[in-house]
């Protein structure tokens, strides 16, 4: 929970991670997501507005996340929302988690006009969008399967290391070690001419070679002697070289893509978690490079999930009078809330509908894309 001016002041912040839970659990359980939202939310919000200085009743409008994710989890944050906005008054914006993560590199570096390309790269997204404007967006591409952030932190747990701070800064800082040529991977999609992803079978062939090696995930890498150190460092590089690897190959598409539909796109912003891998940084910078184009990192706190986002994609919707009337004053505690747990951001460009894609858009669910439902309002047809 973050208060952000309208100018891009981030006044205080405070967060509350579950990365306890995720290493105890290996992932997300919604039950356990849920009570530890509920129980964290009053003093997060309470601390935020306490770190900036200010009160419930100087904001000017409240933004917070409504899709896609689980419903159980963003009920919290929206019910919080509501009430804040319901008693002093204010508008709200309901933000898409994705467009977050694009817009945030607004903040962070002055001179992000759009169009510009972005690549989400997280635990659960690998998302390739051309931005043309706040709410405008195109899908250039998506995973067909596992986002890149699974295939690291399974990795990582395969290889038996402290995923304490995360698999993937756990790989990462051991694939320093290692010959990123020692295990040939084979890239993902090379005959697929699109810009979408996969990365179930890399894990595949990871978990394969893994097993072939009698590595045991059992026995922790601090506990492991030269050589068997030597063995994991050099899986955890020749992993990280293909899977990053795949990463270029489809950036390198997608910029080309962009900029047929609009050839003033100058910038290709990479957010989420894997983005503060310092690999894909210097790859993609490589690639951005070769057509003149400029690649924009926000700094590592602001690529993984954290309120600024939220706060900041509040600002672009406010600043431009994108925003919701405040809650009925009498909304009754159980209310019906607009949670949108499956809900695509953009368009999605005809080329890259493809295979398996056409599967999980079917799974996309009831809510119209936001980009579609602004250019409804934009017209005048709601
Ligand atoms: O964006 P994020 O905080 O949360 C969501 O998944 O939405 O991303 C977390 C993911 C995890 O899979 C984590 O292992 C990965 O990002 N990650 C990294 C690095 N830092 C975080 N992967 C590779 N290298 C890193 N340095
Ligand atoms: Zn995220």
């Amino acid at each position: 929970m973050t208060p952000v001016t309208t100018d891009g002041r981030i006044l205080g912040e405070a967060l509350s991670s579950q990365a306890d839970l995720l290493v105890q659990w290996g992932g997300v359980v919604p039950n356990l997501a849920q009570d530890a939202h509920a129980k964290a939310i009053d003093k997060v919000v309470a601390d935020a507005l306490a770190n900036a200085g200010v009160q419930e009743e100087d904001l000017s409008a409240v933004a917070v996340t409504i899709g896609p994710g689980l419903s159980m989890c963003l009920r919290v944050g929206v019910s919080k929302a509501r009430d804040i906005a319901r008693v002093h008054r204010l508008p709200m914006v309901g933000v898409h988690h994705m467009e977050a993560h694009a817009l945030v590199a607004r903040l962070t570096e002055k001179g992000v006009e759009f169009p510009f390309v972005v690549l989400l790269v997280s635990g659960g997204h690998n998302l390739l969008l051309l931005a043309q404007d706040v709410g405008q967006y195109t899908q250039l591409g998506t995973t067909v399967d596992d986002a890149i952030g699974e295939a690291y932190d399974k990795t990582a747990r395969l290889l038996g290391l402290d995923l304490k701070r995360g698999g993937g800064p756990a790989l990462e800082q051991l694939a320093l070690e290692g010959n990123p040529k020692a295990f040939n991977f084979s890239v993902p999609m090379r005959q697929r001419q699109n810009c979408n992803f996969s990365y179930a079978g890399l894990k595949n062939q990871v978990r394969l070679a893994i097993a072939a090696k009698n590595i045991n995930a059992e026995v922790p890498l601090s506990e492991t002697d030269t050589e068997e150190r030597r063995l994991r460092a050099d899986m955890a590089a020749s992993f990280q070289r293909v899977a990053v690897l795949h990463l270029e190959d489809r950036c390198r598409r997608a910029l080309e893509w962009a900029r047929k539909i609009d050839p003033s796109v100058a910038c290709l912003v990479v957010s989420g978690g894997v983005a503060s891998n310092q690999v894909v940084r210097s790859r993609l910078n490589y690639i951005t490079q070769e057509v003149g184009l400029r690649l924009v990192c926000p700094p590592p706190r602001l690529c993984t999930d954290n309120g600024v986002m939220v706060a900041w994609a509040g600002v672009e919707h406010y600043n431009r009078g994108m925003t919701q009337p405040p809650p009925p004053i009498d909304e009754p505690l159980d209310a019906w809330l607009d949670l949108r747990p499956r809900w695509q951001l953009g368009e999605i460009l005809e080329e890259g509908v493809a295979d398996a894609h056409k599967r999980s858009l079917k799974k996309t669910g009831t809510h119209p894309s936001l980009t579609a439902q602004v250019r409804s309002y934009a017209e005048g047809n709601c």
